[in-house]
């Protein structure tokens, strides 16, 4: 595959890895992901910027060699030290003996542990550095936690390209290289997959750094996965959204059920939320992709947990979908779990521990012994009103 221009002398030579299908182990890739490194070629320097998952050092190199040769890189600039985008560049710079690698100062430090770069060839940058390649001047953005601690974005001033790395990405290995091309509502919602994955549990950062970039204006957004976007303010206006909490009046609703108790609950839930006027998504845990459970907790203020007691714990899927919320500090403001046992309860314990440290308020429980009858089904619609009136009230 060929490299794209994205403004003179500014070109992308990533790789687009089609076949993989998980991510941190944990990810589904249902479109596989691409890596995008990019090479500016001024009139006097030359700088690659992020580069490409290990395995991978190869095509990157033959890209490279399309427009200069690698051995004349001058920067290789680091904005994220996690191997997708940094395994490559001690490669690249074995090539270029007299590239500096260009990173913030805790880029540095990652560098060294991460990739054994050699401290002498580091050039730590902060937002006040700029370098000039020659009619191209880079400058830094400083945006820690976008995922990591380290993590900063590159600004080419000329073209008003903006490099962000992981934020504003999207796991695709597409034919289309501009979201528009993809088509912008699809290119979005593979975008909020990736935000509530990867960016979901770093709001506040998020935050601060959607507010730098609204001020610097750029006309291309240029991540390091999946489109590309050249009208801005289509995704800035989604991350203003995401990272600043704003919800849609809806409910989603998870659930697994082994003899059809939990489910029953679940679906008196669904329609008297849904008689009311409200909007319900309901999820079965046992063939629902995780990433389509985490895409909803981005803008959904209230999440039903619907499960039975399984050996004196609540089911594992369910538990698993419980650390979620959690773990990706999920803003969903409150909770309500409808679940059932046999013998002995437990699961209703096991998520109140699973949820701990969370800020989800319980709006209630509803938990019966064998099949939910007329009580159960009474405090499930009592439930829906107090669903209803927080809905209201948001
Ligand atoms: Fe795409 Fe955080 O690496």
């Amino acid at each position: 595959m060929g490299t794209i221009s994205l403004a003179p002398n500014v070109f992308w030579v990533g790789v687009k890895h089609h076949d993989r299908r998980l991510f941190d182990g944990l990810i589904p890739l249902p479109h596989g992901t691409s890596y995008n490194a990019y090479l500016i070629v001024g009139t006097n320097k030359i700088a690659l910027i992020d580069s490409v998952n290990p395995g991978f050092e190869g095509e990157l190199v033959e890209k490279i060699s399309q427009h200069v040769d690698p051995s004349k890189i001058d920067y290789v600039i680091m904005n994220h030290a996690e191997p997708d985008h940094a395994n490559a560049i001690k490669h690249i710079m074995t090539l270029a003996k007299n590239a500096k690698m260009v990173a913030g100062a805790k880029g540095r430090d990652a560098a060294i542990m991460y990739f054994d770069i050699d401290p002498e060839r580091i050039m730590v940058v902060d937002e006040s550095s700029k370098i000039d390649l020659g009619g191209k001047t880079l400058s830094f953005v400083d945006a820690p936690w976008l995922h990591w601690p380290e993590t900063m974005f590159t600004y080419l001033e000329e073209d008003k390209i903006l490099f962000p790395c992981d934020f504003f990405g999207s796991h695709l290995a597409v034919g289309a290289f501009y979201a528009d091309e993809y088509g912008n509502d699809l290119s979005l919602d593979m975008a909020k997959l990736y935000f509530a994955e990867i960016m979901m549990p770093f709001r506040k950062p998020g935050q601060n750094a959607v507010e730098k970039v609204k001020k610097l204006g750029p006309k291309v957004i240029a991540p390091s996965h999946g489109v590309l976007w050249r009208d801005p303010k289509i995704i800035l206006d989604e991350y203003t959204k995401w990272t600043t909490e704003r919800f849609e009046k809806k409910v989603m609703i998870v659930y697994v059920s082994m003899w059809g108790s939990s489910l029953k609950m679940a679906k008196a839930l669904q329609e008297t939320l849904v008689k009311k006027g409200v909007s319900v998504n309901i999820f079965d845990l046992t063939v629902t992709e995780i990433g389509h459970v985490a895409k909803e907790l981005v803008d959904t203020p209230v999440v039903v947990i619907a499960a039975p007691t399984v050996l004196g714990g609540v089911h594992p899927v369910a538990a698993y979908a419980t650390l979620l919320v959690k773990t990706l500090r999920a803003p969903t403001k409150y909770g309500v779990v409808l679940t059932s046992f046999g013998w002995s309860g437990g699961a209703v314990k096991q998520i109140q521990s699973l949820l701990d440290g969370s800020k989800l308020e319980v709006l209630g429980v509803v938990e019966v012994k064998g099949p939910p009858k007329k009580a159960e089904f009474d405090k499930i619609s009592d439930l829906a009103d107090k669903i209803k009136e927080k809905l209201d009230q948001l």
